[in-house]
């Protein structure tokens, strides 16, 4: 008997451990993301930055649809650390999500491994750490899911595939930034733009001497899918490759209508895929260029990045002036042209057979409406915070889905209000109380001075209006309801408004947020609260996982990770196998009577 036991419960082991929840054809990919200080100085300042596998940035993740990606985190920096998806769905599972109201954090010098299904995705993503402004000194990477061989692109097979993340940049890391925020101070300019973690080429003399630049070294006659995330903190960059067309093909997971650009504006968390044909002749190299949108260029000069895109044959190196930024200093609709130009390719196949467009979001009658507001920083109680719907987000000690799991009360209120209210501004735990299955629409109204983007876990929603000026229930006639496109992370003008329809059909808690670092870090967020009344037990959404961190109310639970967290696993397994046993056996029991 006992060894019976024991067979069965190795067989059940291997079956929790790497299949609870997934087909079993799916395969897995693991990998171990190793999070440390190291010294860089990408402006040519020595600072303090956060590696991955001793890399900044960190190694670019690349999977396939459906894959089951295992990724072991370990923390050694010296304070918390979660390790964020943005884009990627997570599908019934928001115990994966890494943001402060779905887990606890993980704690410095222990290591917690994520385990998720890449289901039905294809695209550009990238990962980066959510909490203690660490974003601003690194730990970030791009993430991509390739799409399986029997889905055709709706391109030629690229020649080669390129993973670029641009960002703002500061030579105070992100310690000294948030102490400045915590002091109620602006950040004020950035020192520069990365490129792959790198600085600008020396282009003119106002780029100081010593300073590495990226390459990227490319065939004549090829084209590349060339993926570009806006990893940096607040800054929209306007991104242009001298004398290439950028032929935009895909966003956050869509492939979109391709169309040429000369340029295109990548707000704060954005990702995009272009095909770029090497159509020059390689006299010279030729400037990739990342610079500062909606700030006064004169001034922001110096917040530009700068790589090189190496022909193979090419003769000398890339000089002369920058190629111009878009000049619409007097027409501020272009960028809101440009962003409402960019459609779903309703034909193309995106991770299943059947076409991106056979989801007809626009006949879909909308159940909710929510109109979310932010306004710039206020003062409550003594310290300066960000808002949405004058609330500005205080975490809840115990992770939401946690605390209800395990009836914890009055972790969280339910209570966002789905419009702005004429109220003084708080500071609260509140979370929109969502239905399940609901077509809801979000009115993003920026009444803040600065460009903000705007992101949801979970979910890609369609973004179907963008303008400037109040939103009214007329706006609705200007809506895109054939071919928005469908993302995650959307900007919205200051002055103005972003209109996005999403159909609540994923399980969980899930993070709205403004992914401007210092908004976010200063409050604006919320969580919607999603759940199936009838949940029929693990069909809507997935238990917590098996090495889930404890704290707050349940911080009683947690063991201290001193013995090897293998075994800690195995003693999870045979619990749950032994709960199992008892459940066979009560029921033979049953039959036998
Ligand atoms: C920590 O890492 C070890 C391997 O280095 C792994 O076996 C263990 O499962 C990890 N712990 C958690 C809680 O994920
Ligand atoms: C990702 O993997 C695919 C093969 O699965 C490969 O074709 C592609 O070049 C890789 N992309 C990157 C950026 O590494
Ligand atoms: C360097 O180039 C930028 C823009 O391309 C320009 O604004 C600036 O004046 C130039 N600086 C010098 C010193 O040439
Ligand atoms: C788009 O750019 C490509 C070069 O990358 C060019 O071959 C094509 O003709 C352009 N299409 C349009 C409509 O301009
Ligand atoms: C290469 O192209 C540039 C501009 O596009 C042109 O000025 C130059 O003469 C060309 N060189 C050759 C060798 O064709
Ligand atoms: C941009 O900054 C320059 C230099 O400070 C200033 O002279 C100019 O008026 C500013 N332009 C705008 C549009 O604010
Ligand atoms: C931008 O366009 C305006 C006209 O709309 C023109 O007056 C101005 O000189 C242009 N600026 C640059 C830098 O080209
Ligand atoms: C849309 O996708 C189809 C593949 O289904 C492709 O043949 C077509 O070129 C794409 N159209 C555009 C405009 O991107
Ligand atoms: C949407 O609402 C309209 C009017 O309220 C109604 O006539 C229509 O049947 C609804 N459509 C669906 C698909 O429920
Ligand atoms: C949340 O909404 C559901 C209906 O969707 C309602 O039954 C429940 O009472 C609400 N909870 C709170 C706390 O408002
Ligand atoms: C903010 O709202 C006020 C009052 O509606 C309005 O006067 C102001 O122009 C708005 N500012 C921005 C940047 O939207």
């Amino acid at each position: 008997m006992a060894s019976f036991g024991l067979t069965l419960y190795s067989f059940v082991y291997i079956g929790l451990l790497f299949c609870g929840f997934c087909l079993a054809a799916d395969p897995f990919a693991n990998f171990e993301l190793d999070f440390s200080y190291i010294t860089a100085s990408p402006l040519g300042v020595p600072q303090q930055v956060i590696a991955v596998n001793g890399k900044f940035p960190g190694p670019t993740l690349n999977v396939t649809t459906n894959y089951n990606v295992v990724v072991n985190v370990k923390n050694r920096l010296d304070e918390s650390l979660l390790v964020t998806w943005p884009g990627i769905e997570m599908r019934r599972t928001s115990w994966q999500d890494g943001v402060l109201g779905t887990n606890c954090p993980i704690p410095a010098k222990w290591n917690w491994t994520y385990q998720f299904q890449v289901k039905d995705q294809i695209g550009s993503y990238y990962y980066a750490p959510s909490i203690n402004f660490q974003r601003a000194s690194g730990g970030f990477g791009g993430f991509i899911i390739t799409n399986r061989k029997v889905i055709s692109l709706p391109f030629n097979t690229p020649d080669g595939d390129i993973v670029i993340t641009i960002g703002d940049w500061y030579t105070r890391n992100h310690k000294e930034l948030r102490a400045s925020l915590d002091a109620g101070k602006e950040l004020g300019m950035p020192d520069g733009v990365l490129i792959n973690g790198k600085g600008p080429f020396q282009y003119n003399s106002s780029v100081p001497d010593g300073i590495e630049h990226e390459t990227l070294n490319v065939d004549p006659g090829k084209t590349y899918r060339i993926r570009v995330v806006n990893v940096g903190i607040s800054t929209c960059l306007n991104f242009r490759i001298q004398s290439h067309t950028l032929v935009l093909a895909e966003t956050e997971g869509h492939y979109t209508s391709q169309q040429n650009y000369s340029s295109l504006d990548i707000h704060v968390g954005q990702s995009y895929s272009f095909l770029v044909t090497m159509d020059q002749n390689g006299t010279s190299d030729y400037y990739v260029v990342a610079s500062a949108r909606f700030v006064n260029q004169s001034e922001w000069n110096q917040v530009t990045g700068v790589a090189i895109l190496h022909y193979s044959n090419s003769k000398s190196r890339a000089a002369g002036p920058l190629p111009d930024p878009p000049n619409d200093s007097n027409d501020n609709s272009f960028a809101v042209n440009q962003a409402m130009s960019i459609r779903m390719n309703n034909t193309a196949s995106g991770a299943r057979p059947n076409p991106q467009g056979s989801f007809r979001y626009g006949s879909i009658n909308v159940t909710d409406v929510y109109v979310l507001k932010s306004v710039p920083p206020v003062m409550i109680n003594g310290k300066k915070r960000a808002t949405f719907n004058g609330i500005s987000f205080v975490n809840p000690e115990t992770p939401v889905r946690l605390a209800d799991n395990y009836k914890v009360k009055g972790s969280y209120k339910l209570d966002f209000p789905n419009m702005p209210l004429d109220r003084p501004p708080t500071m609260d735990r509140s979370l929109i109380n969502a239905t399940y299955k609901a077509f809801v629409e979000i009115v993003l109204e920026n009444n803040d001075t600065v460009v903000q983007s705007f992101h949801m876990d979970g979910y890609s929603f369609f973004v179907v209006g963008m303008a400037y000026g109040e939103w009214t229930e007329n706006s609705r006639g200007s809506y895109n309801r054939w071919d928005a496109v469908a993302r995650s992370t959307t900007q919205v003008f200051p002055g103005g408004w972003t209109a996005i329809l999403v159909y609540l059909d994923n399980a969980g808690a899930w993070n709205l947020r403004a992914v401007n670092l210092d908004r976010w870090y200063l409050g604006q967020e919320t969580y919607m609260r999603i759940i199936n009344p009838e949940d029929d037990g693990q069909k809507t959404e997935m238990p917590p996982p098996g090495n889930v961190l404890f704290c707050g109310a349940l911080a009683h639970f947690q063991k201290p990770q001193r013995i090897s967290a293998s075994d800690a696993l195995r003693i999870e397994g045979l619990l749950k196998l032994k709960s199992k046993i008892l459940v066979v056996f009560v029921v033979v029991i049953y039959m036998m009577i």
